[in-house]
């Protein structure tokens, strides 16, 4: 059931982002960016609120006034930095709702991810405890509904002593200290909101959380213009001797408000609690099976760190060396935090398949998909190619090429490959094309696994491919697992490009990756052709 509504809503997804990232870059696309744009609006949210605390009166006789006069009189900074703040928050609503959508559809929400979800949670209910004070301080109908519904709410749980509605109900009740404290809320739940923020992304290696200036730049326009065309404005001054009956809702933070009295505060605090359970449950309904983790082998490690730097989960750390070789650090995999993508192998300078052992020994690598296997998988499956010109794929087994039988082989991730795979299939003239067949772009399902090989086939970043390797054999096609006929469609236009290549000269040494074994060396001193 759960994984019926998860491929129903990434077939969603899909069908929105794909034709965007066909006519925009991925930088571009703003679904591939929400948690940057969740901090962005956050900075927003902040800067114009402590803008408008310059001109707001804390005291509750003045609030309105003081809001009153920095809308009307100063409109032109005072009050769009009013609008800022609110259509901002409204915002963040908006991304926290789609990328929570959106992690789920993907399913970046299982396994070791359960962390960044988990903690998600708390994150939901400090924005809309943000949203909400900050309404109650405008001091208008708005607000006085708002404290009223939301005191109610509260005297339904069996917390405080006496009821606090009874503070909205008449005039000369409410005391100035208990203003004074929702004023000091909405300015210490979101600091507590941020610190929520930065701990939600602890696990998650290099998290993006500026978007790229083009969509800030574009995002900061469409503020400026909603605030223009539509000032956020108050609804006049509260009467606490009248109950508020009509007033304008944000259907953002307070969609729930209405309901209160339609299905009472137990099935409100019911539907809360529920929703809360069910997203804390998510991750383990059902678990993700897990692969064996990486693991090190000290001996082909030379602690040149790479490993540590590719992983996109936090699950490698350098530590000091304790085998008496003569370099200062070794890798180290926190297990509990390895989701065994195989990036890191293919991170790894004694990941080559040219290597002289006849065991092909790397520094890191996977117990279950190591790359002596991948090696043999590669041979064997290009022995079956056949046609001109045979093209070997290498496929992420999240995206378009995963259900590909002929010619492909399955990786983790694209990235668990390293650059001499490609040196390898090629210089031993194994095939004379490699596809690189990956998820798409702006949704790699490993989050770096697009990013490195790119970086690693451009020579941006180690292991580089080699420059003697003929770029005009490879391709790279960044394809989800909906765009089969797009992924067919490119493969079929490179085997074109490739047939129309001139003949190649004849390979310099035979197919068999395992040659001679070797005398053990660390890594650095491994011999490679
Ligand atoms: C203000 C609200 C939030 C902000 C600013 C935010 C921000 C972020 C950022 C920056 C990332 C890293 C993205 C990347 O670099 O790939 C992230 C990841 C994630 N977020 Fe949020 N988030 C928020 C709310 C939530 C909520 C409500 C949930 C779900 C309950 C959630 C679930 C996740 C998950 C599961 C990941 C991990 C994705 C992965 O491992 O690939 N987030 N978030
Ligand atoms: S397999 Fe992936 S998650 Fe595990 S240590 Fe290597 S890069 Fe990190
Ligand atoms: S040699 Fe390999 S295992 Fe050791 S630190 Fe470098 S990349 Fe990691």
């Amino acid at each position: 059931m759960i994984g019926a509504i998860r491929s129903v809503l990434r077939r969603g997804f899909g069908l929105i982002e794909r034709p965007f990232d066909r006519l925009f870059p991925p930088t571009l696309n703003p679904l591939a960016q929400l948690g940057a744009l969740g901090f962005f609006f956050f900075w927003i949210v902040a800067v114009s609120g402590i803008y408008l605390f310059i001109f707001f009166d804390t005291g509750i006789e003045r609030a309105y006034g003081s809001v009153e006069h920095l809308t009307r009189d100063y409109w032109f900074h005072a009050g769009v930095m009013r609008s800022f703040h609110r259509y901002a928050s409204d915002l963040m609503v908006v991304m926290v709702v789609v990328h929570l959508l959106r992690e789920f559809a993907y399913d970046h929400y299982r396994g070791v991810r359960w962390f960044s979800w988990l903690t998600g949670l708390p994150v939901i209910w400090l924005l809309y405890a943000s949203g909400i004070t900050g309404y109650w301080l405008v001091w208008d109908k708005l607000a006085h509904y708002v404290a009223l519904t939301t005191s109610e709410l509260l005297d339904w749980l069996p917390i405080f002593g006496e009821p606090i509605a009874r503070n909205f109900i008449s005039t000369g009740t409410l005391t100035s200290r208990f203003f004074t404290l929702m004023v000091f809320m909405h300015v210490a739940v979101p600091l507590f909101l941020l610190f929520i923020m930065w701990v939600h992304i602890l696990r998650i290696s290099r998290p993006k959380v500026n978007p790229p200036r083009m969509l800030a730049a574009l995002s900061l326009v469409a503020l400026v213009g909603v605030s223009l065309w539509k000032p956020a404005l108050s609804q006049g001054h509260v009467d606490l001797a009248k109950a508020p009956v009509e007033v304008g809702l944000d259907w953002f933070y307070l969609p729930l408000y209405p309901l209160t009295d339609i299905w009472g505060k137990g099935a409100i605090w019911a539907f809360l609690g529920a929703f809360s359970l069910m997203i804390a449950l998510m991750p383990w309904l059902p678990p993700l099976r897990r692969a064996k983790p990486a693991e090190v082998d000290l001996a082909h490690c030379n602690g040149c760190a790479r490993c540590a730097e590719d992983c996109p989960y936090e699950a490698i750390r350098m530590v000091p060396r304790t085998d008496g070789m003569p370099f200062p650090t070794q890798a180290e995999v926190k297990s509990s935090l390895c989701v065994s993508c195989g990036i890191c192998v293919g991170a790894c300078p004694s990941s080559t398949p040219f290597r002289r052992s006849a065991e092909l020994r790397t520094g890191i690598d996977l117990p279950d998909r190591s790359l002596r296997e991948l090696r043999e998988r590669v041979i064997a499956t290009a022995a079956t190619l056949q046609g001109a010109p045979r093209l070997l794929v290498l496929a992420c087994e999240r995206g378009a090429g995963a259900g590909r039988v002929d010619g492909t082989v399955a990786l983790p991730c694209v990235a668990n490959a390293p650059p001499s795979l490609v040196d390898f299939i090629l210089s031993r003239n194994l095939a004379d094309g490699v596809v690189i067949a990956g998820c798409a772009e702006s949704a790699c399902y490993h989050r770096l696994g697009v990013a490195w090989t790119e970086q690693r086939f451009a020579g941006m970043r180690d292991p580089h491919l080699r420059t003697r390797v003929p770029r005009e054999r490879i391709a790279t096609i960044w394809a989800s697992a909906l765009e089969t006929n797009r992924l067919e469609q490119e493969l079929a236009a490179f085997g074109r490009a490739v047939a129309a290549l001139p003949p190649r000269p004849p390979a310099p040494a035979p197919a068999s990756g395992a040659v001679a074994p070797a005398p053990r060396t660390p890594a650095s001193e491994e011999v490679c052709t």
